[in-house]
């Protein structure tokens, strides 16, 4: 299985963990790991309240599940449509776009106390907004001055080994947006480029 960005990671293959299946275990090197490391740059805990940004794409559900692992509240932005996906999650669904900051308000009057953003700089220009830390700030898709940029192939090691133990433990699930076959692959990646996939897409080979 490869997942749906097209990166194989040719030099690194991996057994399917025990209690994990094939599609979801594809899902977990690149996505899982990105989610694993853009977290430990923001370190969340039971005191925090984290705003993520695009939160039910293929790496926010991850990053919203293992905040909440981690006992952080967790706030997600989506489009209405993700609302209840990110709910089911353990995210708090926040519409993106304009107003952002407002509606983090109503929903969290002390503010956020970490911010991911996964999707663009909308996030980052909110965090510092409502006065969260660029020390508490962290992106994966855009680069912004003074913030941390995550970058999955610096996930710790054993990050994959603990997700995937989470999975089989039944305490994180992966949301499978989509499968294709690989003679398919184009219209996996026209998805996919779409930027409103809540989850994974997977291809079977
Ligand atoms: N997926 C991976 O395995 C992976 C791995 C490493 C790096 N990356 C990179 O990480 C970034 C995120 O990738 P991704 O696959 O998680 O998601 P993505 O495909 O880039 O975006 C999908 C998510 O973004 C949300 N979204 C759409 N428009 C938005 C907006 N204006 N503001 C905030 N959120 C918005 C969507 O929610 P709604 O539909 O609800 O709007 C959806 O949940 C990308 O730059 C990607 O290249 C991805």
């Amino acid at each position: 299985m490869v997942d749906s960005t097209g990166k194989t990671a040719a030099d690194e293959v991996h057994r399917t963990p025990d209690g994990v299946d094939d599609r979801t275990a594809a899902t977990l090197t690149i996505a899982g790991r990105m989610a694993s490391a853009a977290l430990a740059a923001i370190d969340p805990g039971p005191d925090d309240t984290v705003l993520i940004g695009g939160a039910a794409g293929g790496v926010g559900v991850f990053a919203v599940q293992l905040a909440r692992i981690a006992g952080a509240r967790v706030i997600g932005t989506g489009s209405a449509t993700s609302a209840d996906c990110l709910r089911v999650l353990g995210a708090e669904p926040v519409v993106h776009g304009e107003g952002l900051a407002d509606r983090v308000r109503a929903l969290a009057p002390g503010g956020a106390t970490a911010v991911l953003d996964l999707h663009g700089v909308e996030t980052v220009r909110v965090a510092r907004e409502i006065g969260v830390p660029d020390s508490r700030i962290c992106t994966i898709a855009a680069q912004v001055d003074g913030v941390t940029a995550a970058n999955g192939a610096n996930a710790a090691p054993g990050a994959l080994e603990e997700i995937a133990g989470l999975v089989a433990a039944g305490r994180l699930r992966v949301p499978i947006a989509a499968t294709f076959p690989i003679d398919e692959i184009r219209r996996a990646a026209e998805l996919q480029a779409g930027r409103h996939v809540q989850g994974k897409i997977v291809i079977d080979l």
